[in-house]
């Protein structure tokens, strides 16, 4: 898709977000909106600044990702207007107004003074405030529940502009998997590989949506592994990677699992590659999410009963919470603007929560799907030490191989990970799509 045919896609996403704001505006007894971009935070005792992130709430509007301290301000029935912001400042270079299609939805207005924003929402009436930080004069709420909770609920389901910037951001992470996988097969350190992601993608590390998870080894064992070992082990076993990209502002994460070689492990790689394309497919409107994470728990308990890692059926080991000592997390959630996108467990406008299923307290995705809402898939199977040894001391002790863990240990763990549309029929899977182009 062209990038014309991106921004006028954008003008039918502005115009979807203006609705659901003077609906919400409206609910709430606002008549107008102010949401600030944010800024970074200064380093303790430094005059460092931390990497900047951007509200949000302010990248749903305008895809302006990378220039602190911009406004923006929304009355319905009028353009938003963008303060950006262009200080005069001999130490930075400042952001350059930005040009294309997309800015004739909007008014840009350059701001040199932050300090006189207020006067641009003086007679707005009575003014809602949505923003991270220091709160200037004259609005009559800050962060409003009410107001965020119907925000946040509207979110979820996304517009095709959004899903366009997703599959833009797939293919980014699709490019940058394919150059870590050849770097981990030639030897490369968690580090190297690391380093080869982002330059496939060519993107900085403040600039993707999360931390990459490079893991070799026992380190696939921990969910959110958070180092980059500088040299290869001497023995490579296995290779777990969760990292994904942006674009305009919208994520991918996508999670692939390695074997060094054929084996027990690699046998359970292709299994999980199977049980996730099923769950893949269960991503359909008017499905309960909770109930995908329920048979993620069932399939990969037969997965497991299928290696010889337990000995019961998938059903039964859900039930007995043995799944679980394997399959710690969630079996997904909303993916968007953010990694872990809003209003997962909301079950209405109003900040009404939906339950998780008792015994599982991570799942982040509670809601009903539908038409529009974007979910990772993403099934792992794990060897935690701790989580083992609490089962060694309980009562699914008998139900486990151990000889079958102690040989799989090494490996860490697997995890397999998509980002999946909810579509009137069958789901789009962004990430395998991704794959598929890149392979073409
Ligand atoms: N990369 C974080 C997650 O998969 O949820
Ligand atoms: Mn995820
Ligand atoms: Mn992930």
């Amino acid at each position: 898709m062209t990038v014309d045919s991106l921004d006028q896609l954008y003008e039918e996403h502005l115009q979807t977000v203006k609705d659901r704001t003077d609906r919400s505006l409206a609910a709430t007894g606002f008549d107008a909106l102010v949401i600030q971009a944010g800024s970074p935070p200064v380093q303790f005792l430094d005059d460092q600044d931390y990497p900047y992130k951007v509200n949000p709430h302010f990248k749903a509007w305008v895809p302006i990702v990378d220039n602190p301290r911009c406004l923006l301000i929304y009355q319905p029935g009028s353009r938003p207007r963008v303060l950006f912001h262009q200080p005069d400042d001999f130490w930075h270079k400042p952001a350059t107004l930005p040009r294309g299609r997309w800015t004739d939805a909007v008014e840009l207005i350059p701001m040199t003074d932050a300090t006189m924003a207020p006067i641009h929402w003086a007679e707005l009436g009575r003014v809602a405030f949505v923003g991270p930080g220091h709160v200037d004069a004259g609005v009559d709420s800050i962060n409003n529940p009410a107001l965020l909770s119907r925000l946040h609920y509207d979110r979820a389901v996304k517009t095709p502009y959004e899903i366009e910037c997703m599959r833009h951001a797939s293919d980014l992470g699709a490019r940058g998997h394919q150059a870590a996988l050849a770097a981990f097969r030639a030897g490369a350190s968690e580090y190297e590989v690391h380093m080869r992601y982002l330059a496939a993608c060519a993107q900085r590390e403040e600039e993707l949506p999360y931390n990459n998870i490079v893991a070799y080894n026992e380190n696939a064992a921990v969910l959110h592994y958070q180092h980059l070992e500088r040299r290869a082990p001497h023995t490579m076993r296995s290779f777990l990677i969760d990292a994904g990209a942006q674009y305009r502002g919208y994520a991918s994460d996508i999670t692939r699992s390695y074997a060094a070689g054929p084996g027990r492990f690699a046998d359970l790689i292709a299994i999980m590659n199977a049980s996730q394309l099923r769950l893949c497919s269960e991503i359909l409107p008017a499905k309960d999410y909770r109930e995908v994470h329920l048979s993620a728990h069932r399939i990969l308990g037969d997965a497991m009963h299928d290696i010889g890692l337990t000995r019961v059926s998938g059903n039964e080991a859900l039930e007995r919470g043995l799944t679980s000592v394997f399959f710690p997390h969630g079996i997904g959630h909303l993916l968007g603007l953010q990694v872990h996108d809003v209003g997962g467990i909301m079950g209405d406008l109003e900040g009404g929560v939906r339950k998780r299923p008792d015994g599982h307290p991570y799942l982040r995705l509670t809601r009903m799907l539908e038409p529009g809402v974007v979910v990772t898939v993403e099934p792992g199977i794990y060897f935690i030490d701790s989580l083992l040894k609490a089962a060694h001391e309980g009562p699914n002790k008998s139900l486990i191989d151990w000889t079958i863990v102690d040989e799989l240990r090494p490996f860490g763990g697997i995890r397999i990970e998509d980002n999946v549309v909810t579509t009137g029929g069958t789901p789009e899977n962004l990430t395998r799509d991704a794959f598929s182009r890149l392979a073409a």
